[in-house]
């Protein structure tokens, strides 16, 4: 099948959080399936130049958009890495600030015009895919595009997939603004369609609304998002549309992810010497940050976005209780300033035994799944998750609240049975998160071995993308018929 992924972000261009990871990881998938794939970007300014001095012009043309038919340049500079085209939208008035969001205001334009241009080049370059695959709500115009705007050209022909990787930002703003942009008709701004409420238009739940099928990165979060607690506003509109809503859960590229070839661990390692070089990666973990070495104190990991999602309040509340002389916290995140100072502060409380690292950094969180001995993730709410995915793919323990996609990929430890992937715990509670983390010690503490066996046996787990991307095709495939 010939398949176009349309979204924001993609590894290694640019990336803000898992977003990034799924469409640099499912495309190679699906490629390895068999299918051919195409990635549509932006040319964001961001991008490192080292990718920019590769990219082949492959033409250009004038596109209208708005209510007032204003026209813009659409670009379209390309390269292929591994078997998967990459075609990058140029337009210097859109894409050449931000990192690579900006502000609702400005990004409302700036994907408007993305998810048109995304279907004026594959026309223009006479590349018809089977389906559209479109991710999150920069890109959840496109349904509503070529069923409007691009009915009669070749791609019409297309079927539309919408992925929600996360339904907390949905494209909101006033009528007014989103009418004046999209220059979509004005019979799609009712209820069903675009409208929010009196006043404001919603570009997620229109696309919603006009894609051939809806999914979410996990069967648990897909029944979430039917609840006003997780709907995010949306659960009504997801509820009448439930029969063309699914969950495939994410996995993650287990060659980009992968200890034993890793060039930016201190050492590299397998399921067989996982246990003497972890402690190596700890120590020159503990040595980089600046914390006590010592190989025998238990390292907390959290590598997060730091939001509210995350499960920060949580962490927040317990994190003085944690500090007992034999446990190490490591934090590498960036965000909400709220955070990022409650970090700080305990980092200047506990010299040595906790670090705040307050950066988005590739290398460092490669190290911290490395010399992690467990990693935190007691998310508020989850879509997918993927830190826990890799922490299990080197070999430290999730510490995971049961929501999403962290519910559907750790199982719970179970003592009697010897069996289980990390510690979790159920309801949003600071004791709750506290009672996971000292089971998680108790264990680590004071029965080794079974501990070094949950290691083990989460290096074994199969979290790559091989069997969700067969479902991705079999539901491309309902399609196509
Ligand atoms: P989300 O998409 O909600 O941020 P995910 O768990 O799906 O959460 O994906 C997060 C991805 O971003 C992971 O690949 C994680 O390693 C990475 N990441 C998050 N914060 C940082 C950071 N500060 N530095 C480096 N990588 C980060
Ligand atoms: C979102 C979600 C995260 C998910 C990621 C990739 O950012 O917050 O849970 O893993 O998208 O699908």
């Amino acid at each position: 099948m010939k398949i176009a992924f349309i979204g924001s972000e993609c590894y290694p261009f640019v990336k803000t959080g898992g977003l990034g990871d799924v469409m640099y990881a499912l495309p190679r998938a699906l490629k390895r399936e068999g299918d051919e794939v195409r990635v549509i970007l932006p040319l964001y300014q961001c991008i490192p130049a080292k990718y920019k001095e590769n990219l082949v012009w492959k033409g250009s043309f004038m596109m209208d958009l708005t209510m007032e038919g204003r026209t813009f340049f659409v670009g379209i500079m390309e390269t292929v890495l591994d078997g998967v085209t990459y075609d990058f939208i140029d337009n210097k008035e859109f894409f050449d600030w931000g990192n690579p969001y900006t502000g609702l205001w400005e990004d409302i334009p700036k994907y408007c015009y993305f998810s048109k241009a995304s279907l004026a080049i594959l026309n223009y370059m006479e590349w018809i895919p089977d389906v559209i695959h479109c991710h999150d709500w920069q890109a959840a115009l496109v349904p509503l595009y070529l069923r409007t705007r691009f009915w009669g050209t070749p791609i019409e022909k297309a079927k539309t997939v919408l992925t929600i990787h996360n339904l907390r930002f949905q494209g909101i703003c006033s009528i007014d603004h989103l009418k004046y942009w999209s220059g979509l008709p004005d019979g799609l701004f009712d209820y069903p369609v675009l409208k929010q409420n009196e006043n404001e238009s919603n570009m997620f739940k229109g696309g919603l609304a006009y894609a051939d099928r809806i999914t979410t990165v996990s069967a648990t979060y897909a029944r979430e998002i039917q609840t006003p607690d997780y709907g995010e506003g949306l659960d009504a509109h997801l509820r009448y549309h439930s029969g063309k809503l699914s969950g495939i859960v994410n996995g993650i590229d287990v060659d980009l992810w992968n200890s034993d070839t890793d060039q930016l661990l201190a050492a590299r390692y397998n399921e067989e010497n996982v246990l003497q070089k972890k402690a190596l990666n700890k120590r020159a973990l503990q040595q980089s940050l600046g914390l006590e070495e010592d190989e025998g104190k238990m390292v907390l990991g959290l590598v997060s976005r730091l939001t509210d999602q995350k499960g920060l309040d949580l962490v927040d509340a317990v994190l003085p209780q944690l500090i007992d002389g034999r446990t190490q916290v490591v934090v590498l995140g960036t965000g909400d300033p709220r955070y990022e100072n409650a970090f700080r502060y305990y980092e200047g409380q506990f010299p040595g035994s906790v670090c705040a690292y307050i950066s988005y950094n590739e290398g460092l969180a490669h190290q911290i799944y490395a010399g992690s001995d467990a990693l935190l993730v007691p998310s508020l709410f989850e879509p997918c998750g993927l830190t826990q995915l890799i922490a299990m793919r080197y070999g430290a323990v999730p510490i995971v609240r049961e929501t999403g996609g962290l519910k559907d990929t750790v199982m719970p430890y179970n003592a009697e049975e010897n069996s289980g992937n990390g510690f979790t715990f159920n309801w949003y509670d600071s004791g709750l998160l506290l009672q996971a983390i000292t089971s998680a010690r108790s264990l680590y503490f004071e029965d080794r071995a079974r501990w070094d066996e949950m290691v083990r046996r989460n290096m074994r787990k199969d979290v790559s993308w091989e069997q969700s991307a067969a479902q991705y095709e079999d539901l491309y495939r309902t399609l196509v018929r």
